[in-house]
């Protein structure tokens, strides 16, 4: 009884509250030319627009609001841009004044937010760890010199996949659970010196599924973030698992970085030399710049290390399965990779790194595979550092901002045939995914762009090719038609994982 009466008197405050707030927030927007965008509800806005795939939603209402919409997710003031033009202004002519990132609750877990590259304001500090990670993980001379240690990686990926066609499995494999982890072991010997996964670990499959949380908990749409008054109640409890699987991330990835300073304060007092890896180039970080940290912290260097994890094993996994998934529907594109790779590489010669760059056909196929399902549809988003007039309106600011990359890779003005997997629109053309091409934006653009997309660049050709010309693939049960629905963690993925067969090739 006397909860119910509680409850009946916090909820008539809450609305009450929320209805003021509501109205103070539509008068401070008076005379403020905002773009166009659908009728909202109450307090609650547009939150009922957004779906369960908010990619598909958004771009929607392109054909009625046009490419510049605006939304009121409960509270969140929210523009989305859906066409090359309108992206072409954001990044060429405003990038700065929407550098920072929004911020939502699950990121203010363990204080991600204040030393994350990715979720992160852009300060000094983030511009200090995005030029350490461009000039020492993406740069090209260090790509080349860690190209072995991919090989290695897709070499236990291929002889993971050789053992399931020794059993003879008849319905084929879930293609992602040997990719997945092939990946995660590639960034973990990138960064580490380490396989991370292994199934004979309990530390490692700790780690992944922590990571696998983490992934859950900073896609769901959180009720705290759009009613933030709500917040402290965390009613989805979302905040509650990211703390314990963030935390858990962070106290592993810590257990490695004190191994490495005491190992190498050991080696120091033997004075041998030891082999330089990502960690111990952020362990000797010493800052010069006006703006830059003198060194940086382990827990500064464990978050990081585990930024690298949560950036690049999930967009590049995803990215070789859906190419994989569109190979296999379209016979003729499957038949052309494979030809070009056994003219180029040799029948019986393994892919090596240095081949992509003679493999155009391979390369288009992950464009188009990047065009048509990039793996963050609505970039990282955005958020307005200042009050700015964009296309003629104003923008107030802390506004949150969505490129929708998915829609503008799909957009009719800008492309032919826009929706049908057609790889050879990307031989002999100029537009590319390097952030000049507004089209065609699946790493973004300006001072946010994806800086790994170097590393990406060699990795999925990598991993995808060396599946094709290692093995033939069928679908199970002689199916034709793949069930390409998604589903939104923090980047889309298929619904229902790829399971398909792979043979030994005949020579
Ligand atoms: C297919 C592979 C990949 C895709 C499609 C992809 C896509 C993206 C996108 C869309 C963003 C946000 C850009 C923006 O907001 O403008 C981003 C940011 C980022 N990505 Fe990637 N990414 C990929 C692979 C990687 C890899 C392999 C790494 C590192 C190992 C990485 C590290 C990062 C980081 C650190 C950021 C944050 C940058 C910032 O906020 O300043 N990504 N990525």
């Amino acid at each position: 009884m006397e909860w119910n009466q509680n409850y009946v008197i916090w909820s008539a405050l809450i609305s009450l509250i929320s209805v003021v707030w509501h109205l103070r927030s539509k008068n401070s927007y008076k005379g403020s030319k905002l773009p166009p965008g659908p009728k909202g509800w109450p307090i609650f806005g547009n939150l009922f627009d957004l779906g369960s795939l908010p990619h598909r939603s958004l771009g929607a209402l392109r054909q009625e609001h046009g490419p510049v919409v605006w939304l009121n997710l409960g509270f969140v003031k929210t523009m989305v841009l859906l066409s090359a033009g309108a992206a072409e202004e954001f990044f060429k002519n405003h990038d700065l004044s929407f550098v920072d990132r929004f911020i939502n609750d699950s990121m203010r877990s363990h204080n991600y937010d204040k030393i994350s590259i990715a979720f992160g304001s852009y300060t000094p500090y983030s511009r200090t760890l995005r030029r350490i990670c461009t000039s020492e993980l993406f740069a090209n001379k260090r790509i080349n010199d860690t190209m072995l240690i991919r090989q290695r990686s897709v070499d236990e990926l291929l002889s993971w996949i050789e053992n399931e066609v020794e059993k003879g499995e008849s319905c084929g494999i879930v293609v992602r659970h040997f990719v997945f982890p092939a990946l995660f072991n590639m960034i973990g010997n990138l960064t580490l010196s380490r396989d991370l996964v292994d199934p004979h670990s309990e530390i490692s499959s700790e780690f992944f599924m922590a990571m696998d949380g983490v992934h859950e908990c900073v896609g769901r749409p959180n009720i705290s973030d759009l009613l933030p008054w709500l917040r402290r109640l965390d009613l989805q409890g979302i905040r509650r698992k990211m703390d314990c699987n963030l935390g858990k991330a962070i106290d592993i990835i810590s257990e490695f970085v004190k191994e490495r300073v005491e190992r190498r304060r050991q080696e120091q007092k033997s004075s041998s030399e030891h082999k330089m890896d990502f960690l111990d180039v952020l362990l000797d970080f010493r800052g010069t710049g006006k703006d830059e940290p003198a060194t940086l912290s382990e827990y500064q260097v464990t978050v990081f290390l585990m930024e690298m994890f949560f950036a690049g094993t999930e967009s590049t996994s995803t990215t070789t399965e859906w190419a994989m998934c569109e190979l296999l529907q379209n016979p003729d594109q499957m038949k052309k990779v494979k030809a070009e790779l056994a003219r180029v590489v040799g029948a019986n010669k393994k892919l090596l790194e240095s081949d992509i760059d003679n493999l155009p056909y391979l390369q288009a196929i992950v464009a188009e595979t990047l065009r048509l399902h990039p793996p963050g549809p609505l970039l990282i988003p955005r958020k307005a550092v200042r009050e700015t007039n964009f296309m003629g309106y104003s923008i107030p600011k802390n506004t949150q901002v969505m490129v929708n990359c998915w829609a503008i890779g799909r957009d009719g003005d800008s492309w032919e045939d826009a929706s049908s997997f057609k790889p050879e629109r990307f031989l002999d053309s100029n537009v590319n995914y390097k952030g000049q091409s507004y089209q065609f934006l699946p790493f973004g653009a300006g001072r946010r762009m994806c800086p790994g997309l170097p590393l990406a660049h060699r990795i999925v050709p990598l991993v995808l090719g060396s599946l094709l010309h290692h093995f033939m693939w069928e679908l199970s049960g002689g199916e034709k038609i793949i069930n390409m629905a998604e589903t939104m963690g923090a980047g889309v993925k298929m619904l229902h994982p790829l399971q398909a067969i792979p043979k030994r090739k005949i020579m």
